[in-house]
């Protein structure tokens, strides 16, 4: 892994990860992860929180044996009834998520595997705030043997792990010789999208490239059935393009344009 430590080799080989070995996220990592939320915190006007050795908030997800020795979280906090932060906590917590994903940890989103009124106590939410969701974070199951997997061995297990909607899909707005011609960072943006997490694997979000202006826009896609989530999942989506595109920058929103840099 040494020599694979940019943002777009960790969309490369992230997958949500369910099962984790039973030890602690230590301090030092933690002051890490932390040095990691702070900077975002401050632009995203969030306030994600590392939330250590608090198995009781997934004991049930835990006992089913849908989740294995899940104990640790970031917990999503933002402002209340803001859809604009809603997409900003998607986008900056997934840049947390894929900051763990380089430390060798293992994540998952989470809106229903966990014990929402349990994980609230653990954090700070002030009376203006909501806890949106949660990410469980911690060191994969069996992780020295994880570790140990080269690179190429996680690009694999990444590119089979499940199924995904086609670039054609993706990108259902635009006619085939549009595709052909639209550059190579819209493509790559794509491609990264595509590797994104999303509730229930629904990838609501669409791309079209727009020759006329250079730009592409991010839409959600209500055929998706994911009105719960969408928002947050644009945001994901969004940053996952634009680490895939090399340079430029999203206007929020529904329809938000990227202009390439
Ligand atoms: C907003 C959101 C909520 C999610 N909630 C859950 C959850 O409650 N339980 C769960 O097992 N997975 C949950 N997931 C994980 C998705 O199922 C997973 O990201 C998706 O199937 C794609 O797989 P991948 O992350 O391995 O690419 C959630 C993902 C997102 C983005």
């Amino acid at each position: 892994m040494a020599e694979h430590t940019q943002l777009i080799d960790a969309i490369n080989i992230r997958t949500a990860v369910r099962a984790y070995d039973n030890e602690p996220i230590d301090d030092d990592t933690a002051r890490q992860l932390e040095m990691t939320l702070q900077p975002l915190n401050l632009i995203a006007d969030l306030n994600i929180q590392l939330v250590r050795d608090q198995p009781k908030v997934f004991a049930e997800a835990n006992a089913s044996g849908h989740l294995t020795n899940a104990a640790n979280y970031l917990a999503i906090v933002g402002p209340k009834n803001d859809d604009e932060a809603k997409e900003r906590a998607g986008f900056y917590a997934e840049r947390a998520v894929l900051a763990a994903t380089l430390r060798g940890l293992g994540t998952l989103w989470v809106a229903g595997s966990w014990d929402r009124a349990e994980a609230a106590r653990h954090c700070r939410v002030t009376g203006a705030q909501e806890l949106y969701l949660g990410v469980v974070i911690g060191h994969p199951e069996n992780h020295l043997e994880y570790q140990a997997k080269s690179y190429e061995e996680l690009v694999e297990a990444q590119r089979t792990h499940r199924s995904t909607k086609t670039f054609e899909q993706f990108t259902a707005g635009m006619q085939q010789d549009e595709r052909d011609a639209a550059p190579a960072w819209f493509k790559s943006g794509v491609e990264a999208a595509m590797k994104a997490p999303s509730a229930m694997n629904r990838q609501p979000v669409l791309f079209t490239y727009n020759a006329a202006d250079d730009t592409a826009a991010a839409h959600i896609d209500p055929a998706a059935g994911d009105e719960h989530w969408a928002l947050n999942d644009l945001g994901i989506a969004k940053l996952h393009f634009q680490i895939g595109a090399g340079q430029g920058q999203w206007a929020w929103g529904d329809g938000g344009l990227f202009i390439h840099k």
